[in-house]
């Protein structure tokens, strides 16, 4: 997965540059360059087969599907199991993960960084099944995700994160995660078939950096 955020040309290891497109998207790759993520009551790992019905009965919710960009409504378990079949085979082609809950294993929503072109930036993106909104798990669960990935890809030096101007709550992540604004737009919508108003935010390395030494004094 990491290799996907490099640059076109920019270095690999020789090894990594023998191998083919396809090897380098087997199942063992992504999940070395997207370790499982722990944090206070979260465990965040590669969605598995395990995940179908829950997931296919939490994304099968219009509040979620019309927030997100590219979840289809309404939401089978074919199309959950598409979607775990292709983050397997690393055909989504990013680091997703399945939140879940550390106390039971409860698939509770997804999350995922996407690299941009320019290899420099990647986007956060995520859901919550609405049963377990309002409980602080997407900021735990974006703490740990931004930390991983500006701690283990050093050739990443902004994440980017993009709400539809209506959604408070998912605003509300990104500031408490402490992306800051910087513009608005348009962005498409699959569930609604049309583009939305959406905010976008950024998050660099150096206020990152700032915001973690500065929570250690406190
Ligand atoms: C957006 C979403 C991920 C938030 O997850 P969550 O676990 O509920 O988020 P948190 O509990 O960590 O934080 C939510 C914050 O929004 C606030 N909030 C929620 N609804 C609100 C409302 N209607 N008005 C004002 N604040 C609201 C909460 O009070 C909380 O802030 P606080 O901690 O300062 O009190 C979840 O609602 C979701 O999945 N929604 C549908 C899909 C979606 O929007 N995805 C994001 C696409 S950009």
């Amino acid at each position: 997965m990491q290799g996907e955020l490099l640059r076109e040309g920019q270095s690999r290891s020789p090894r990594e540059d023998q191998r083919s497109p396809k090897e380098r998207l087997r199942p063992e790759r992504l999940r070395t360059d997207c370790p499982v993520l722990l944090s206070e009551r979260l465990v965040m790992r590669a969605p598995h087969e395990e995940d179908i019905d829950a997931l296919a009965h939490l994304a099968n919710n219009a509040k979620v599907a019309t927030m997100v960009s590219r979840m289809p409504h309404p939401y089978t378990a074919n199309d959950a199991a598409d979607f775990v079949r292709r983050t397997k085979n690393g055909e989504i082609g990013k680091c997703v993960y399945a939140i879940t809950k550390a106390e039971n294993g409860a698939f509770v929503g997804c999350c995922g960084v996407e690299p941009h072109l320019d290899g420099r930036t990647v986007e956060i993106g995520y859901w919550l099944g609405e049963p377990y909104w309002n409980q602080g798990f997407m900021t735990e669960a974006c703490h740990a995700l931004v930390d991983m990935v500006f701690r283990t890809r050093q050739d990443v030096d902004q994440i980017d994160a993009r709400c539809r101007v209506m959604n408070v709550a998912s605003r509300r992540v990104i500031q408490k995660c402490g992306f800051q604004f910087q513009g608005s737009g348009l962005a498409a919508s699959l569930a609604l078939g049309s583009n939305v108003p959406v905010e976008w935010y950024r998050l660099d390395r150096k206020t990152w950096m700032s915001l973690r030494s500065w929570g250690s004094v406190l």
